[in-house]
């Protein structure tokens, strides 16, 4: 049976992220800058991880307040070992309507099959460039384009649906705005332009790093005629575009420039056991202690219930470019976006 519960803005819990792991094999340069994130980086140890049995009940308990779409992160959530088990896990929960998975897509050559027949619907995949040599710089790695889109391409070939993310940077990627949109047209793919965020406090962000949605779109429809699309759920971060007389459509996160923190039922599950009630948190509220103390379903729910009852973050209705700079956030590779 199901309990219903709303935060202090009168907003429902509706979706979790959960992210298994803080590692990534890329340094993007936006996300885990390589000069911060070096060999000798502390990353959680395992035992500082939660387990795929205690995400499972932590996700059970989710879905019976009210959350009906789960999406995996990390860092990179392919990194964690036999991702496909906890995904069988989790598409088990009665009520579940949606589960999709963020990814870099180096690995999904390997997965995307096992990904599918554990129950996955959906892969969400950053890239930002169709160059390599950019590509290679952005990720830190010198990893080239094509391993991406052999990624792209075994999801599509498993059956997953398939968009691709790709934030944008003044003065990195801007010049690949159309190539990607053109690219992503021809593919049948669902691309969303990212502005670029202040998330953590290691990827050195200023506002006029950002190329907002308008600017994009101006752009865009010198190119190709765009219909506005009706948000496919409640909250939908992107708002989207239909390229006339096609049935593809391209999308807008437009984070910076038209927050949508009045919508926002997004609550975040952090690697180590962490609830986060935004993506601009500096510290979550600890479940991992809380439940390796023998505790029952029902008061677990109640901690949940009580952390969601309080929350009043809308950090990106607020956002100022000393708030971006001055306050602590944890960082993105910890949370999964
Ligand atoms: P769909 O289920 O396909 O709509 O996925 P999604 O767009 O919600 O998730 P994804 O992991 O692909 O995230 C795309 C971008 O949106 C990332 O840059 C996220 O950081 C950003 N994003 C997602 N949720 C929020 C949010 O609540 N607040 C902010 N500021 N950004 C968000
Ligand atoms: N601003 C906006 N989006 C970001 N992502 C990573 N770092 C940032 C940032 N600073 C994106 C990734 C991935 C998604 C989870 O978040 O590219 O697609
Ligand atoms: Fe890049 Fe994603 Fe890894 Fe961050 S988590 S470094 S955005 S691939
Ligand atoms: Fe939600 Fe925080 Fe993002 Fe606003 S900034 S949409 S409250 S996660």
């Amino acid at each position: 049976e199901k309990r219903l519960i709303k935060d202090q803005l009168n907003r429902p819990l509706r979706d979790l992220r959960i992210s298994v792991i803080d590692r990534c094999n890329f340094r993007c340069t936006y996300c885990m800058p390589a000069e911060k994130f070096g060999p000798d980086f502390a990353f959680l140890p395992k035992s500082e991880l939660l387990t795929y049995e205690e995400i499972e009940r932590v996700a059970r308990i989710f879905v019976s307040l009210g959350v009906e779409k789960i999406r995996l992160t990390g860092g990179e959530p392919l990194l964690r070992k036999d991702l496909p088990t906890l995904v069988k896990k989790l598409s088990a929960i009665e009520g579940l309507k949606d589960i999709g998975l963020t990814t870099n897509g180096v690995l999904l050559p390997k997965y995307a099959k096992e990904l599918k027949e554990a129950g996955l619907l959906r892969v969400n995949v950053s890239l930002d460039t169709l160059n390599s040599e950019l590509f290679g710089k952005i990720n830190g790695r010198g990893v080239g384009v094509d391993v991406i889109l052999t990624g792209i391409k075994a999801a599509q070939d498993a059956g997953l649906g398939v968009k691709i993310n790709m934030v944008v940077k003044k003065g990195l990627n801007d010049s690949e705005i159309v190539p990607m949109a053109t690219f992503c047209k021809e593919q049948g793919l669902q691309l969303r332009f990212i502005e670029y965020m202040d998330v953590g406090s290691t990827n050195g962000w200023k506002m006029d790093d950002v190329i907002t949605k308008k600017e994009i779109y101006e752009l865009l429809k010198e190119h190709y005629l765009l219909e506005p699309v009706d948000p496919d759920y409640f909250g939908e971060v992107a708002k989207r575009y239909r390229y006339d007389g096609t049935n593809v459509d391209v999308g807008f996160i437009p984070s910076v420039s038209e927050s949508f923190c009045s919508s926002c039922t997004r609550s975040r599950l952090s690697a180590n056991g962490q609830i986060f009630t935004c993506l601009f948190n500096g510290e979550g509220h600890d479940i991992k202690e809380f439940m390796r103390k023998n505790v029952t379903d029902e008061e677990i729910a109640d901690r949940i219930t009580n952390i969601w009852g309080a929350r009043k973050d809308r950090y990106s209705d607020e956002r100022t470019e000393e708030s971006a700079k001055n306050r602590k956030k944890i960082e993105m590779s910890y949370i999964g976006g």
